[in-house]
């Protein structure tokens, strides 16, 4: 007799959340943060994500509760999240504590390269909750993002399916 094939689980579910003033991108600030608008942007992180297998959920906001409210409200759907805090980076101990107090792998990301700018960049009050931060890729930093969060993913999986 067959055994039964393992339960399979859904596809990797990834929240994307970008912060102030990414809603801006391709106007603001070019020469720093590219031509490439949060549209163009978010289409290559949906292509990238389609080509992996991985489902995601996007979302900007210029305000630190609604950030929070997202996080909290997908908690249960989402195995990982990708987040760009923009400046909340730098000072945001709320952001910071929704993220602690999810406890759903979390990657910082940035597009711009925060430890080459200004000295108030170079802090990050996320990333001690976070597993990675990826910062000066542009949309490579989120599509790398996306990638390892989906190996940590799996390999959480595997070890919960052999133990
Ligand atoms: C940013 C870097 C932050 O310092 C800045 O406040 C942003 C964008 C980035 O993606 O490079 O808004 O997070």
């Amino acid at each position: 007799m067959r055994h039964p094939s393992p339960v399979t689980r859904h596809a990797s579910r990834i929240l994307v959340l970008h912060g102030p003033n990414l809603n801006l991108l391709g106007e603001r600030e070019p020469a720093i943060y590219g031509r490439m608008t949060l549209e163009e942007l978010n289409d290559e992180i949906r292509g990238f994500a389609a080509s992996r297998g991985i489902e995601v959920r996007i979302f900007q906001s210029n305000h630190e509760g609604t950030l929070i409210d997202l996080i909290h409200h997908h908690r249960r759907w989402a195995d990982g999240i990708v987040i760009n805090p923009g400046a909340l980076t730098h000072y945001s101990y709320a952001l910071r504590d929704a993220i602690a107090a999810v406890g759903v792998p979390t990657v910082e990301v940035h597009l711009s390269d925060i430890h080459s700018r200004e000295p108030f960049r170079r802090v990050s009050v996320i990333k001690d909750v976070c597993i990675a931060q990826i910062s000066g890729k542009g949309v490579g930093s989120y599509l790398e993002a996306l990638e390892l969060l989906s190996e940590v993913i799996s390999a959480e999986e595997t070890g919960a399916a052999d133990g």
